[in-house]
């Protein structure tokens, strides 16, 4: 039985900063941002946005699209939880309106979250397999003002449904998977802004790429000429360019053009939004399945890496329908606004307050689009804009 994913759905809050803005007010040159980096936007969330609000948002893009009594399992993965015991799931069903008869609940694993919501889902359809699943991976990165962090910044929201007979792409079960423990990167309970340990993290997102790339490789005796595309967790996208350029180290000239011209596919909606931690390698998928020519059957590897760390590499195989199913994130990425320094600045600081309980959040979203409206009792509220 084939299973895999049907339908993609993408969210990102409504302003930005640019890169060149950036570096202009950090003193920096903008060569390091838009090429020693490789970002060129990220966008800013407000404190009407959040984990949920745009999980919510993700998920509605193909909600209309689904039968929604068919869902039995609803996972969120993120590291940018609101809060210590309920599940943000719980939030995000009630939007939804799914039935009472839904398993769900949040993972949590840093960037890793939505991957291990992914293969949970997949065994879950394979005894299942008249069901569906909804697995959302929705955060804001936040590192803080000043900071050697604060480029790699951004927010945003990946929702994916996954069933038998997938029209976009189908997963193969054999995986690589490597962890370990150690401090890369980590927030602790009650910090707003994530910690980080920045070259040593890069140094080990690249160890843990060579290791469970090779030994996929060898395990499934596939060989690198096999793949049209590698997509990587890409919390910058000079990153994924690294762990590429590895990858393609000792390839004939042909097979390491296909394989740069692919990954430069997979970057061109992360450079625009910035780190989405949980759905940064689905923005790379989402980005890759808009901008190349794929067809039926292609081989699609993702490396997913979460800090801690846990990594793993597995493969996708194009499905026939996927080109139907894209829903345009340019819809998303276009009605963006630009911010000043100062007005991000403003924004990023409110957005580390806990609301005062009682007051109502507003929010200048679009029509439809879910927010954040304050708490009531210590209640978090979400509300549709109308
Ligand atoms: P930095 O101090 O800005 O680093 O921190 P840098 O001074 O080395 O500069 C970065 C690059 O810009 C270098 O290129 C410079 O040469 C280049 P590289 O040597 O790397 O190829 N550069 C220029 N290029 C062109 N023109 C110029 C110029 N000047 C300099 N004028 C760092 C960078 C990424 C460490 C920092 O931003 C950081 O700490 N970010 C957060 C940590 C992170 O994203 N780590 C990634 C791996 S861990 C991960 O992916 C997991 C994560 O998503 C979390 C999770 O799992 O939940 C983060």
């Amino acid at each position: 039985m084939k299973i895999g994913i049907d339908k993609i759905g993408f969210y990102t809050p409504n302003k930005y900063v640019d890169m060149v803005d950036l570096a202009m007010a950090r003193n920096v040159d903008p060569n390091k941002y838009l090429k020693g980096i490789g970002q060129e936007k990220m966008s800013v969330a407000d404190i009407s946005q959040d984990a949920v609000s745009m999980a919510i948002n993700a998920t509605k893009q193909y909600l209309p699209k689904i039968d929604i009594d068919k869902v039995g399992l609803l996972i969120v993965g993120t590291e940018s939880s609101v809060d210590e015991s309920k599940s943000a799931s719980l939030f995000v069903k009630s939007a939804l309106k799914l039935k009472a008869s839904v398993r769900t609940f949040e993972i949590k694993e840093a960037c890793f979250g939505l991957t291990a919501a992914i293969f949970t889902a997949y065994d879950y359809i394979s005894t299942h397999a008249d069901k569906t699943a909804i697995v959302i991976g929705s955060d804001i990165a936040r590192y803080g003002l000043n900071t050697a962090g604060e480029v790699t910044q951004g927010a945003g929201s990946i929702s994916l449904l996954i069933k038998k007979d997938p029209a976009m792409l189908s997963i193969n079960p054999q995986t690589s998977a490597y962890s370990k423990d150690i401090n890369d990167f980590w927030r602790p309970t009650g910090s707003a802004t994530a910690l980080v340990d920045g070259k040593y993290s890069t140094q080990v997102y690249l160890d843990f790429f060579e290791y469970t790339f090779k030994n996929y490789q060898k395990q499934n005796h596939v060989d690198i000429s096999n793949f049209k595309a590698l997509l990587y967790h890409l919390p910058f996208t000079k990153m994924g360019l690294k762990a590429n350029n590895l990858a393609i180290a000792n390839l004939a000239e042909r097979d390491a053009k296909k394989l740069t011209n692919e990954f430069k596919n997979s970057i061109e909606l992360s450079k625009q939004v910035g780190n989405i931690y949980t759905g940064s390698l689905y923005l790379g998928l989402l980005s890759l399945l808009v901008h190349a020519e794929l067809k039926l059957n292609d081989l699609i590897g993702l490396f997913s890496y979460g800090s801690g760390a846990m990594a793993e590499f597995f493969t996708f195989n194009i499905e026939a329908g996927y080109r139907n199913e894209i829903i345009d994130p340019y819809l998303i990425l276009n009605r963006r606004k630009r911010l000043t320094v100062a007005e991000y600045e403003k924004i990023f600081t409110e957005s580390l307050q806990a609301p005062i309980d009682g007051q109502s959040l507003v929010s200048d979203e679009q029509a439809g689009m879910w927010y954040f409206a304050g708490t009531k009792n210590h209640i978090r509220q979400y509300c549709e804009k109308s």
